[in-house]
């Protein structure tokens, strides 16, 4: 009797384990939305349970075993890695990270601003890009997100680089240019909660920080998708866009950038 409820007990434990490491992650893959609800919401509420640490401190503790000191590029790749294959989190990632890194490349910003830093991962791929003298401003509403943020971008020796400001943007924008001396933003990288894409680029241009060539570049506009902001930098002619199609990340679902140059 008790070695039945020991075989039943057993095999209930390996089918979950398969279930959950690899049959509903492999099912989840292609469909944006099951794989958000499967990774942001299920997963990450275990393993906070089971380990007693947040996403983003497990983030940082396979940084700080994993990557160099002083090494953006290992720094990416430790986060990638872990993303990859132990858990995934909200990054913008290693499809889109080459088109944010292309971006940042071609537009050479001497002023650049990220709104939604997470756990500071888009804010090393950008920073490392940067000229000398140049500067990125990331704007991060959660404390201890940006706590953790604050110690990888240091982890990447790029601190120098950053100014990691904690707070909400649509109250940070309209302060900017008296709090740091900023006239205008070349590159402004979106990835903070959709909703507030449209209404934080119409404060962007009612505070005159985008000139003439100033770049947007927006994250998600697929998945979880952005329509209003999408219909508004399509369509206004204030903007010349262009979509880079791509994947959410860490999946096989479609999402994509957006940039927007903007035309005066
Ligand atoms: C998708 S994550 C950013 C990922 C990050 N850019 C990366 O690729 O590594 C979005 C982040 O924006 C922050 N956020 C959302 N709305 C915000 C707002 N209005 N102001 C400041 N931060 C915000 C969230 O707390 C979250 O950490």
């Amino acid at each position: 009797m008790l070695l039945n409820v020991l075989a039943v007990a057993a095999v209930s434990a390996a089918v979950l384990y398969v279930l959950y490491k690899w049959l509903i992650p492999a099912a989840v893959q292609n469909s944006g939305w099951l794989a958000l609800i499967w990774h942001d919401v299920i997963v990450e509420r275990v393993l906070n349970i089971l380990t007693g640490l947040s996403r983003p401190q497990r983030m940082l503790k396979a940084v700080q075993k994993n990557a160099t000191k002083g090494d953006p590029q290992s720094v990416i790749a430790a986060i990638d890695y872990y993303c990859r294959h132990k858990e995934w989190a909200m990054n913008v990632g290693d499809d889109k990270g080459p088109i944010l890194d292309s971006v940042v490349s071609e537009v050479n910003p001497s002023t650049a601003l990220e709104l939604g830093t997470y756990c500071g991962y888009s804010t090393v791929r950008i920073a490392r890009l940067l000229s000398p003298g140049s500067k990125l401003i990331t704007v991060e509403f959660n404390p201890a997100y940006a706590a953790v943020a604050r110690q990888i971008i240091a982890h990447a020796g790029l601190q120098n680089k950053v100014t990691l400001v904690e707070g909400g943007s649509g109250d940070l924008i309209p302060k900017i240019k008296e709090q740091f001396g900023i006239t205008s933003f070349d590159f402004v990288f979106l990835d903070h909660w959709k909703d507030r894409y449209l209404p934080d680029i119409k404060l962007l241009e009612d505070c005159g920080l985008l000139k003439k060539g100033s770049v947007l570049l927006a994250d998600n506009v697929i998945c979880p998708g952005t329509p209003e902001y999408l219909e508004y930098v399509r369509n206004s002619p204030r903007y010349k866009s262009q979509y880079f199609q791509s994947y959410l990340e860490y999946t096989k679902a479609e999402d994509g950038l957006e940039k927007s140059v903007f035309l005066g």
